[in-house]
């Protein structure tokens, strides 16, 4: 083999990344950062009276957790989703835009508290904006 292919498979190899792009994800600040935020999120949503009333008998340390795991494939990381689907989850539950929305700016608070990029922040809202369908009882 002529040296000049060795060097083109070397950089191919090189060029070749270990899994999809996960700079998104690494904008979060890996798990560790996505469990603060998650934490401080929560701390918010149990205290801002449009979403407490849903979690009243909610196990919060179980949805934290699949949370994590849930935002984390949302943004290319190496997670893998351990919870229920989303709309047997949340059905039944009377979830309105009212609520979706309230907890959309708790976790837009939460993304600002920890440093997320503005454009990374767009990119995670921008990918759960369509599940609304799935959480949603009513218009
Ligand atoms: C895109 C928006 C949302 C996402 C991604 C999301 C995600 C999740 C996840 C991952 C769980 C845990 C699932 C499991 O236990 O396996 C969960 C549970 C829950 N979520 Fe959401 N959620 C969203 C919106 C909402 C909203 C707007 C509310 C109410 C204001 C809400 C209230 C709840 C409650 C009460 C539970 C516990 C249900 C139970 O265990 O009986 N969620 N959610």
């Amino acid at each position: 083999m002529k040296i000049h292919h060795v060097a083109l498979i070397l950089l191919a190899l090189a060029c070749t990344p270990a899994r999809a792009d996960d700079a998104l994800y690494r904008q979060f600040g890996e798990t560790q950062g996505l469990t603060r935020i998650v934490d401080d999120m929560y701390d918010t949503v149990l205290a801002d009276p449009r979403t407490a009333p849903y979690f009243d008998n909610a196990p919060v340390r179980r949805i934290k957790q699949k949370l994590v795991e849930q935002f984390c494939v949302l943004l290319d990381g190496p997670c893998v989703y351990t919870g229920r689907p989303m709309r047997r989850t949340h059905e039944g539950q009377n979830i309105d835009r009212a609520a979706f929305n309230a907890l959309v700016e708790d976790l837009q608070a939460a993304m600002d508290k920890n440093g997320v990029p503005f454009h990374a922040q767009n990119k995670l809202l921008a990918r759960l904006a369509p599940m609304y369908r799935d959480v949603q009882d009513r218009e």
